[in-house]
C-alpha cells in the first residue's frame, strides 16, 4: 500500500512538475511573440493512463484510470491522454465526457481490450455500447495502436443470426456492443488506429458534425455478424479517408438525416459494401443529401454500393454520386431496394470491374407508389468474375439515363422524369 503510495506520489510529482514547465513555456511563448497567440504546436507532457494506476498487463481492469486521466485530460489546454504502445489495457464501458478544453488527443499507442464476452460483461452496464464519447469537442482520437472488440462469443450467441445463413429476415434484438460510440459531438478526427473484432458496429456516430477519418484500418472476419466498420446516423460533414475496412457487415453504413458526406479512397472486404440506408426505418425522417463515394475499391462483399430503404419511413435521398470505385468479385456490384422513399439523382460514374454471375450486377427496385427519378450511369463496365454473363440488369420503375453504353448492357431505365413528382411532397427540407 506505502509503495502504491510512492508510486502515485512520484507520478503526481512528475506531472506537477510538467504543468510547470509547459506553462512557463507557454508564458514566455506568449511573452516573447505577438505572432503566437496559439499554443497547439507545444506539446504538452502526455497523461499516460499509468499515472493514474492502469496496469495494462491485459487483465487488471483499469477502467478507473481511464476515467481519471480523461477528466484530467479533459481539463486541459490540448491535453494528452495517453494509452503507451507495448500494454494492453483491459477497461469496461466507459463514457468519456465533454465538453473539454480544445485540442484534447486520445493517444492509442497501445492496445485497448474489453472484459472477454458477455459472461465477462458486467450485469449492471449497457451490452450496447463499450467506449462511448460523449458532448465532445474538438478531440483527435489517433495513434498506431489498436483497439480490439474480443466480440467472438458475442458472436456465437445463440440470438445471433447463425454464420450466414438466412440472415436477411433474422435480425432478432440481440444486445451486443459497439467499439466505439460519438454521440452529440463535433469537430472530431479519427487517424491512425487500428480496430478490429467489435462485437456489433466498430464505430457509429450518433448527432455529430464535422467528423474526419484518416487512414484507419477496421477487421473482422467475413462471417461475424452485424460488424459494420463505420455507422453514422443523423451526422453531417462527414470525410472518410484512405482507409481500409474488412468486416462481416457493411464496411460504411450511412443512416438517416446524414448530409455532406464524402468518402475516398477506401478499400472494402470482404464486406457487405457500402450502403446508404435501412432508411426509413421505425418511421424516421430519412432525408440524405450529398454524398459521394468516389476513387475506392471493394472486393470479395456481397453487396458493392448500396441504396436500400425500409418500408414505413418518409422522406427522401437526392444527390448520392458513386464515382471511379473498382469492384473485384462483388455479387451485386450496384443495387437499390427502395420502398416508398424519394429517391433522386442517384449518379454512377466509372463502376467498373468483376462481378459474381449469381445476381444481376445492377438491381434498381423502386416501389410502384414512388418511383426513383434521375438515375444517371456513365462509364459501367462489369464483368463476371467467372462464368457466362447470364442475368440482365434489372429495374422497377426507375426513371433515369445512361450518359455512354455500359457493360452489361442497361435497356430498362425510363425515359425522363414522372410529371406527379415534386421533392417538396415529400416533406424533407433540402439543404442542398
Ligand atoms: C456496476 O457495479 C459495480 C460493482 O458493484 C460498480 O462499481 C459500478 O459503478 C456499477 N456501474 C453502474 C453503471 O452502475
Ligand atoms: C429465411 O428465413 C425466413 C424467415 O424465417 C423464411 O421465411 C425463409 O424461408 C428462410 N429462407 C431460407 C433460404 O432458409
Ligand atoms: C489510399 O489509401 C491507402 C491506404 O489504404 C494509402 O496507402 C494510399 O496512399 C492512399 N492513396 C492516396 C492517393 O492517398
Ligand atoms: C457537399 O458536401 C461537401 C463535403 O463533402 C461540401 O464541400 C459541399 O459544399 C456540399 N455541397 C453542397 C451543394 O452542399
Ligand atoms: C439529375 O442529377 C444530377 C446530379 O446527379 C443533377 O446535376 C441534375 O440537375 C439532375 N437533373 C434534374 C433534372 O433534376
Amino acid at each position: 500500500m506505502l509503495r502504491f503510495r510512492l508510486f502515485l506520489l512520484t507520478f503526481g510529482l512528475i506531472l506537477f512538475c510538467g504543468q510547470v514547465i509547459y506553462h512557463q513555456r507557454l508564458r514566455k511563448l506568449k511573452h516573447s511573440s505577438h505572432h503566437h497567440d496559439h499554443a497547439s504546436h507545444i506539446s504538452m507532457p502526455p497523461y499516460d493512463v499509468r499515472m493514474f494506476g492502469a496496469v495494462g498487463d491485459g487483465e487488471t481492469d483499469d477502467t478507473e484510470a481511464f476515467k481519471m486521466a480523461w477528466d484530467i485530460a479533459c481539463g486541459t489546454d490540448s491535453g494528452v491522454l495517453l494509452v503507451p504502445y507495448g500494454y494492453t489495457f483491459m477497461i469496461h464501458s466507459i463514457r468519456f465526457t465533454g465538453p473539454c478544453r480544445t485540442g484534447l488527443v486520445f493517444q492509442v499507442d497501445g492496445t485497448i481490450v474489453p472484459p472477454d464476452g458477455p459472461e465477462s460483461w458486467p450485469k449492471n452496464y449497457s451490452r450496447r455500447k463499450w467506449l462511448v464519447f460523449y458532448r465532445v469537442d474538438e478531440m483527435s482520437l489517433q495513434g498506431g495502436g489498436l483497439i480490439d472488440g474480443k466480440g467472438h462469443k458475442w458472436w456465437d450467441l445463440p440470438c445471433k443470426p447463425h454464420k450466414g445463413a438466412n440472415r436477411t429476415m433474422l435480425r432478432q434484438p440481440c444486445d451486443s456492443p459497439v467499439v466505439i460510440r460519438f454521440l452529440t459531438s463535433n469537430n472530431l478526427i479519427v487517424r491512425g488506429i487500428k480496430i478490429s473484432n467489435s462485437p456489433q458496429f466498430h464505430f457509429r456516430f450518433d448527432n455529430c458534425k464535422n467528423v474526419h477519418i484518416e487512414s484507419i484500418h477496421i477487421t473482422a472476419p467475413a462471417l461475424s455478424p452485424n460488424t459494420d466498420g463505420i455507422h453514422i446516423d443523423n451526422t453531417n460533414n462527414v470525410k472518410i479517408y484512405n482507409s481500409v475496412i474488412s468486416t462481416g457487415d457493411d464496411c460504411v453504413s450511412i443512416g438517416s438525416r446524414c448530409y455532406d458526406v464524402d468518402i475516398r479512397n477506401i478499400t472494402c472486404g470482404p464486406s457487405h459494401g457500402i450502403s446508404i440506408g435501412s432508411l426509413g426505418n421505425h418511421n424516421k425522417r430519412a432525408c440524405v443529401s450529398n454524398v459521394t463515394v468516389r476513387d475506392s475499391v471493394i472486393k470479395n462483399s456481397n453487396n458493392g454500393v448500396r441504396i436500400k430503404t425500409w418500408q414505413g419511413g418518409s422522406g427522401a435521398k437526392s444527390g448520392v454520386t458513386f464515382q471511379n470505385i473498382h469492384m473485384d468479385n462483388v455479387r451485386k456490384p450496384i443495387i437499390i431496394d427502395q420502398f416508398y422513399l424519394y429517391l433522386s439523382d442517384i449518379q454512377y460514374i466509372g463502376i467498373k470491374g468483376t462481378y459474381d454471375i449469381r445476381s444481376p450486377p445492377m438491381h434498381f427496385a423502386c416501389s410502384d407508389a414512388v418511383p426513383c427519378t434521375n438515375i444517371t450511369l456513365s462509364e459501367v463496365e462489369l464483368l463476371p468474375a467467372k462464368g457466362d454473363v447470364v442475368l440482365d440488369p434489372f429495374c422497377w420503375n426507375v426513371y433515369g439515363e445512361l450518359q455512354t453504353l455500359t457493360i452489361p448492357a442497361v435497356s430498362c431505365l425510363l425515359p425522363g422524369t414522372p410529371r406527379s413528382l415534386l421533392e417538396d411532397d415529400f416533406g424533407c427540407v433540402h439543404k442542398m
